[in-house]
């Protein structure tokens, strides 16, 4: 029997953080022998807030580095840039003539990170069709993501559904994708403010931890990490939420579970308690920094994505084809 397909992405928007990594990019790892994989560096999701073109350049590099370092194989999984796929935006625009307005304005996604702009893109109104067409073009039927994609993946399987009936005349014309959310870590919060999720492009370094963090780093910003006045190491989000979070991280790293760990370090203090949690995300983080640095030295990078492009091409190119046929582009 054929693989399943999985198509996931990252955006190189800054550093992935700790949150990128245990909410999604860890299980892309995990999931590249079982599956099919194709994980793409969506560099043009980055645009849809305002970047520094020099930086988004290094970030997507970056990023590419980061993937193979955390274990990614190119022999097993195709790795690319979405840029140099055009049929992503090709195929975004027939998503984005499928979808409406409204239900675009209440992405939740969209309402935060607009409040956070000064002038708003239509691009970042338009993020979600992307997101649908760089699914649907690689067949995917499975999707690693953290928690904060749910209502985008909703949105591609209504648009699916949509897109079959509208066009398929019987036939299943896309491929109708699931979520794969983890059961522990999809949703880790920022180090100070723990009530809301830990983002790679906050502007305060303090809220995350970036994986090219350097050890002392790591150390210093768990150190100041917001806990509560009570002591007690216990896990219960919604009256400890800052606790609750470094449990998470710690479970998520160590591979030791949340009961284990409270079990662990019951009458323990904080000091010690987050000594062990940075302890935790150098050992594996350590290892994966020193690959990173000797990937982005050599060539074996750009015959990767050069080689990831090509492949995704061919693939991308067939479905986009199949949509243009559909809904009448050709001639
Ligand atoms: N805090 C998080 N906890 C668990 N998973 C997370 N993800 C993001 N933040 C967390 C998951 O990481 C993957 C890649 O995310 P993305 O780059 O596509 O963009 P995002 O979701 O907007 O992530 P950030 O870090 O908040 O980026 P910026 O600051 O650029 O907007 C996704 O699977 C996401 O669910």
């Amino acid at each position: 029997m054929s693989k399943k397909r999985i198509f996931s992405g990252v955006q190189p928007s800054a550093i992935p953080t700790i949150g990128n990594y245990i909410g999604a990019m860890k299980n892309f790892v995990a999931l590249q022998d079982e599956y099919d994989c194709t994980y793409c560096i969506v560099n043009q999701h980055a645009i849809t807030v305002p970047q520094d073109p020099k930086k988004l350049k290094e970030q997507t590099r970056s990023l590419a580095a980061l993937y193979l370092a955390i274990g990614l194989d190119p022999e097993k999984s195709t790795i690319f840039v979405q840029s140099e796929v055009p049929a992503h935006a090709q195929a975004a625009w027939i998503v984005q003539c499928n979808v409406g307005v409204g239900e675009l304005e209440r992405m939740t996604q969209y309402k935060d990170k607009s409040q956070k702009q000064q002038s708003v893109s239509a691009g970042l109104l338009t993020y979600p069709p992307l997101m649908v067409a760089d699914i649907v073009l690689y067949n995917a039927e499975v999707v690693p993501v953290g928690e904060d994609q749910k209502q985008h993946m909703e949105l591609t399987r209504d648009f699916v559904e949509r897109f079959n009936s509208r066009y398929g005349n019987g036939n299943k014309l896309l491929v109708m994708p699931e979520p794969f959310i983890p059961k522990a870590g999809a949703r880790v919060m920022s180090l100070q403010t723990p009530t809301k999720k830990m983002s790679k492009s906050d502007a305060n370094v303090k809220e995350y931890i970036s994986m090219l963090d350097e050890p002392a780093v790591i150390r210093k910003k768990i150190k100041s990490a917001v806990t509560d006045s009570s002591g007690v190491i216990e896990f219960d989000p919604a009256e400890k939420p800052g606790v609750s979070n470094l449990l998470t991280i710690f479970s998520a790293f160590s591979g030791e579970s949340i009961e284990s760990l409270v079990a662990r370090f019951k009458g323990v203090g904080y000091g010690q308690f987050k000594e062990e949690l940075a302890d935790a995300i150098i050992a594996v983080m350590e290892p994966i920094q020193e690959r990173y640095y000797e990937l982005l030295k050599s060539d074996k990078l750009d015959e990767i994505l050069d080689e990831g492009a090509m492949k995704a091409n061919y693939v991308a190119n067939k479905t986009l084809r199949k949509m243009e046929k559909a809904v009448g582009l050709v001639r």
